[in-house]
């Protein structure tokens, strides 16, 4: 009897491409030695007071469902820590805990996204950020951010013109891969532009607090008011090396959060109360924590600078934020997979490929240096000399 045929599922779910970086980071894992650069996450653990916080709760009892929304006290942590941050004052009603960044901008899709809707993604782009509003059967627009002298620089005219007859816009900033930030000037201005069309913003700010001047990134959370549509996006993962416990939340309108608790109610009910009460250490906690992170992020940025700056046939851009270097390639082909698997076979380190972020990261590799400085030396030396001999 012939095997039944599968293929009739979801189109669209089928036609979304697999993970780039995930089949390097396959590969380069059955590698031995090989020094991993291509994850968006740095080597250091979550530290002991977190993981403390979450070992109490565990032995507190804490193991049953917590209410939708996430448990008060996480939220009103959040609203304080934010009104601090921002000088602007939310409560916990603008605060939704979510299982992660990635759900925070599912779920932000899908309270706006419908299918057909046009949506426009800032690129080089986070792929997830692209792949969410595609699974929702959106038409996403690519719109890339301009290189200029070593820098990335988002053209608002440009970005204005595409956004007529979007639904949304999806911006992250400071941006994975490229480190590019938007300027306080430019979130106004979107703001407005916003305001003005009814156009959505969806801003990805989960490495708001990564960056090498003042305490965070511009963000929308300065700006909005009740009535504006953005909903902003924020995890752990990043600021507090919990990439693992799977948390994180959503600043918006309070007109908003019914809609939002029905799809956490369908996607996943709620967080965990022993990751929860991770985050109240964390955000309560954890600002010494982050500011050493940022100490050691620094100097590792100016190895990768000291390493890369000057190899031939290669542009290093700008890192005013993220812990992320990327790099273009003269010469590099727009599938950069077999480049990243032969440097890790013959070099022992591996990078993720630019092509994942969107058409504008072709010609490009994207460099995490969050590993510890003594894997990081070495990762560099052996980048360099990948670098130097293959390319064209
Ligand atoms: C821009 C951006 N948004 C969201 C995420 C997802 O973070 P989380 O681990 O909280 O799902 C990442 C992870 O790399 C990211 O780079």
């Amino acid at each position: 009897m012939p095997l039944p045929s599968l293929n009739d599922i979801n189109p669209v779910a089928a036609s979304l491409e697999a993970s780039s970086i995930r089949a390097i980071a396959n590969f380069g894992m059955t590698q031995e030695g090989v020094i991993p650069l291509w994850f968006g996450e740095s080597d250091i653990v979550t530290p002991e007071f977190i993981c403390q916080a979450a070992f109490d709760s565990l032995a507190a009892g804490q193991t049953r469902y917590t209410p939708n929304n996430g448990i008060l006290a996480l939220r009103q942590a959040l609203s304080s820590y934010q009104t601090t941050l921002f000088n602007q004052s939310f409560d916990e009603d603008n605060i939704v805990v979510t299982v992660s960044g990635t759900n925070a901008v599912m779920l932000a899709a899908q309270t706006i996204i419908s299918p057909t809707d046009k949506v426009v993604v800032i690129t080089p782009a986070f792929p997830t950020l692209m792949a969410i509003p595609r699974l929702l059967g959106a038409q996403v627009i690519e719109f890339p951010l301009t290189q200029m002298q070593g820098r990335f620089e988002l053209d608002l005219n440009g970005l204005f013109k595409i956004l007529k007859g979007a639904r949304a816009l999806v911006i992250n900033s400071p941006a994975n891969p490229t480190g590019w930030v938007a300027s306080f000037a430019q979130l106004c201005a979107i703001a407005e532009f916003s305001r003005q069309m009814g156009i959505w913003v969806i801003s990805d700010e989960v490495y708001n607090r990564h960056v090498y001047q003042g305490q965070c990134a511009p963000s929308f959370a300065q700006i909005m008011n009740e009535d504006d549509r953005i909903i902003i996006c924020n995890s752990f993962s990043k600021a507090w090396c919990m990439t693992g416990w799977r948390l994180g939340w959503l600043t918006l309108p309070k007109v908003l959060r019914p809609t939002i608790t029905k799809l956490i109610e369908f996607n996943v009910s709620c967080a965990p109360a022993f990751v929860q009460a991770a985050g109240l250490a964390a955000i309560t906690q954890g600002e010494v924590f982050l500011q050493q992170t940022l100490v050691r992020f620094r100097q590792s940025r100016t190895m990768v600078y000291d390493a890369l700056n000057d190899v031939d046939g290669i542009t290093l851009y700008d890192m005013p934020a993220t812990f992320y270097a990327f790099i273009k390639v003269d010469g590099l082909a727009d599938d950069s997979q077999a480049y990243i698997l032969n440097m890790i076979r013959n070099e022992k380190v591996g990078v993720a490929p630019g092509e994942a972020f969107g058409e504008a990261g072709k010609g490009h590799l994207r460099i995490c240096y969050g590993q510890n400085h003594q894997s990081l030396a070495l990762a560099l030396q052996r980048l360099r000399r990948y670098l130097s001999c293959y390319h064209n």
